[in-house]
């Protein structure tokens, strides 16, 4: 005979079982994404497609996985990406050590190199959309998966390139109504210059570290230009006295800079000049900028020339720029962006009511009707009354109902509610199709 569990017990164990915790949840700094996030990252997308096909760049996508020494030799080791940052990946094969990708720029440049391109697309242009990993502190538009979309041009000397990639940034923006953009650019020199400014930086420096932070002590030794970007309070107050990258630039790489200014003012492409920006990674030659928005701390968006990376590789020679954008800081940007106006948003699209278990059935059938029409539509299953799918329709802000009934089946017709003005009327199915195209029009 079954055991009676008393009423009391039973409501308890109820209670206990549904506080009970979920033990699992996304990695720490990385999100899922739902479907609002998706309205955000199309609208990007699309005009990341739309920028591209204009300038001629063809859409890649590497591995997310690629040997770890890419990046310790490409993006490189001092660069805090790579000494910090970097998530390794342990195979059971002999692959050696892989990581998770922290940036695209090394993987393109070996994608390009391993098919053989050099050969034949010349420049390589390419664009990409793409998930990357950082092992970062999280806090706000800093995450531990994030995506970027960006541009780079292989086997591209010329100084219109760097133009070009600066350009097809700032469109990005443009296109998605990002209020105030603005280029902040430097140029580093190539080697012979940056060799020079070094020393320069060193002498200035000298006699001066002890007052600085442990990493700028660190850098002195290693990589003395990221002494200019350091955050730390201790080590502003020597920014402004050092020597400057472009007092320092010699030769062939200073026309170039001199260039790349010059095409941004063809096009008018508000820039300012900014002595202490160095970026953070290894691999930058000559020109290297970020790209900021009003209201907005962080940088949106950065790049540079990479002249001697695929060398660093171990592949030929070939210079090449590109940029990329953070997608999570862009969308941070549309969003306060949008606030006001979405206040007031219209209401669109149709939502499908059904109430009993033939109108549940007939409603497959209307959902191929629209499906065949390509309209579409919403609907709420897990409801049954009318009232909580209408509340869930007015919850979507869609402009029309449509409500099957018992009624409604039996006559082969549709109710179609105006969910603005609340007025209905029956309209026959055969004619549905045509009577929601012309209403849709209508708005
Ligand atoms: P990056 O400056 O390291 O450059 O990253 C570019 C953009 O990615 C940043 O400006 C930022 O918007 C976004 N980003 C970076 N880290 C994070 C993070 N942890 N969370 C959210 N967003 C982030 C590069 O990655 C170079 N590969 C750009 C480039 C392409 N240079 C030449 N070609």
């Amino acid at each position: 005979m079954p055991i009676k569990i008393p009423k009391a017990q039973k409501k308890k164990e109820k209670k206990v079982s549904s506080r009970k915790k979920f033990l699992f949840s996304s990695p720490r700094g990385m999100h899922d994404l739902f479907k609002k996030d998706f309205e955000y990252r199309d609208k990007i997308e699309q005009a990341t497609k739309k920028v591209a096909s204009f300038y001629g760049f063809d859409r890649i996508e590497t591995p997310i996985l690629e040997d770890a020494k890419i990046f310790e030799r490409g993006t490189g080791l001092s660069s805090e990406v790579v000494s910090k940052q970097m998530f390794y990946a342990k195979s059971r094969g002999s692959e050696g050590r892989l990581a998770l990708r922290p940036e695209m720029t090394p993987g393109v440049l070996r994608a390009y190199i391993q098919k053989g391109l050099q050969q034949v697309l010349v420049p390589g242009k390419f664009f990409y959309i793409s998930p990357l990993f950082r092992y970062e502190r999280p806090q706000a538009g800093r995450f531990r998966q994030f995506w970027q979309l960006g541009f780079e041009v292989i086997q591209s000397p010329q100084a219109i390139y760097d133009a070009q990639i600066i350009i097809a940034t700032y469109k990005i923006c443009q296109e998605l109504h990002i209020k105030n953009p603005i280029i902040k650019i430097n140029s580093i020199g190539g080697r012979l210059s940056r060799n020079g400014y070094i020393k320069k930086l060193k002498d200035y420096y000298r006699g001066k570290t002890t007052k600085m932070c442990k990493d700028c002590q660190k850098r002195y030794k290693d990589n003395p230009l990221r002494m200019l970007d350091c955050k730390n309070e201790r080590c502003q107050v020597f920014k402004d006295e050092a020597p400057q990258a472009i007092d320092a630039l010699v030769g062939e790489d200073r026309n170039h800079f001199k260039q790349v200014l010059e095409y941004l003012d063809e096009v008018e492409i508000p820039y300012l000049i900014d002595h202490a920006l160095v970026r953070g990674l290894d691999y930058y030659t000559r020109t290297v900028f970020e790209i900021f928005s009003e209201n907005y701390d962080a940088a949106l968006g950065g790049g540079g020339r990479y002249d001697y990376l695929s060398e660093t590789l171990g592949g030929p020679k070939m210079a090449g720029v590109g940029s990329a954008m953070g997608i999570e800081r862009i969308i941070d940007i549309l969003k306060e962006q949008e606030k006001p106006r979405k206040t007031s948003q219209k209401r669109q699209g149709i939502f499908l009511v059904q109430m009993g278990q033939e109108a549940k059935k007939r409603s497959l059938r209307i959902l191929e009707l629209l499906y065949e029409a390509r309209i579409p539509i919403k609907e709420s299953f897990t409801k049954d009354s009318m009232k909580a799918q209408l509340k869930a329709a007015d919850k979507e802000g869609s402009r029309f109902a449509l409500i099957l009934g018992q009624r409604e089946v039996f006559e082969d017709t549709i109710l179609l509610r105006d969910m603005k003005t609340g007025n209905q009327e029956v309209v026959a199915c055969e004619k549905l199709v045509s009577e929601v195209k012309k209403r849709l029009k209508k708005k």
